[in-house]
């Protein structure tokens, strides 16, 4: 589970790899996907509680980059 109302780059989104939310972000903007995210920083790849919440910041983020570019 991950702590809530919380945007800060420093946010723990996967409890089991202890990836934040800015390495989330900072793996997105090099081109990463949910999976390779998983391979490169462990998120998802523990008991995979995480896997709805980092989908939905990656489609946030999708969204976003849409939007400005
Ligand atoms: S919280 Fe991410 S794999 Fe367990």
């Amino acid at each position: 589970m991950t702590k809530t109302n919380s945007n800060h780059a420093d946010e723990i989104m996967c409890e089991c790899s202890g990836t934040t939310r800015g390495k989330i972000q900072i793996l997105f903007e090099q081109g990463m996907d949910i999976d390779a995210i998983s391979r490169w920083a462990g998120a998802v790849s523990g008991c995979g509680g995480c896997e709805w919440d980092i989908v939905d910041y990656l489609n946030t983020l999708t969204e976003r980059k849409n939007k400005i570019t």
